[in-house]
């Protein structure tokens, strides 16, 4: 089968997990590999697309002749983003986001005690929420990572962070979500129509996204 073409195009995809440090040596964080943000990079990369891959810490190999950026905290990705966001035509948000970091970061590691202890967390920036904003006539998609309430959730989070579409994974499912080489999702678009998919591998589930980001540019052109 001949591949929709992106050549042209750029992208910018995000993966893995942020990491917000409590002191030098802990940090807050989640179980994202970066698999399925690195299959959507090196899938656009074969379909022509100039590729930026704003990457959170993770293990994987960094794919050729796509340019990595490396970042650890949620402030960082968001600077990173807007930093490559003009030049993007389409945006596609894989990385699992940390929603709060520790309010301060103690300047040395932290000495237990027999008493309880606790972390006080503050908002980070809701990435998708502002790019939606800024969005302009580019693409933007984004992923819902639920463990209950999928497709309500998912609807809730189109509308209020203006996506085209979001890819939903129920991360409670066995095959789905963080670390394994597959996942199951549901795209549901922005007029609301849900198309749920089987279990795959991670790299097909990216040749279907960008199937279906190469049909919204052929109805934006
Ligand atoms: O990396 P893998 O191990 O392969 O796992 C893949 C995955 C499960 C991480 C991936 O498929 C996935 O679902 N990514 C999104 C996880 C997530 O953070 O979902 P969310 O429902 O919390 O966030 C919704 C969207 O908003 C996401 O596109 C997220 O990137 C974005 N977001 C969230 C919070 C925040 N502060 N800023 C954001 O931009």
């Amino acid at each position: 089968r001949l591949k929709k073409s992106l050549g042209g195009k750029k992208i910018l995809v995000t993966a893995g997990p942020t990491q917000e440090p409590i002191d030098p040596v802990r940090y807050i964080t989640n179980h994202s590999s970066g698999k399925m943000g690195y299959a959507i990079a090196r899938a656009a990369r074969d379909r022509g697309a100039e590729v930026t891959l704003v990457s959170g810490v993770t293990n994987l190999k960094k794919p050729i002749g796509v340019k990595v950026v490396d970042i650890v905290t949620t402030e960082d990705m968001y600077a990173e983003v807007f930093n490559y966001f003009d030049e993007a035509d389409i945006i596609i948000k894989a990385a699992a986001v940390a929603d709060y970091k520790p309010k301060d970061v103690a300047e040395n590691k932290i000495k237990k005690s027999d008493s309880n202890f606790s972390i006080e967390l503050s908002r980070n920036p809701d990435i998708l929420l502002e790019l939606g904003k800024v969005k302009g006539d580019k693409i933007l998609i984004g992923f819902a990572a639920e463990t209950n309430d999928l497709l309500k959730n998912a609807k809730i989070k189109i509308n209020k962070k203006n996506l085209d579409f979001i890819v939903a994974n129920n991360i409670s499912e066995k095959g789905a979500g963080f670390k394994g080489d597959t996942n199951i999702i549901s795209i549901i678009d922005s007029l609301g129509s849900i198309k749920k998919y089987d279990k795959m591998k991670k790299e097909e589930i990216a040749e279907i996204i960008l199937d279906k980001v190469y049909d919204l540019i052929k109805l934006k052109e």
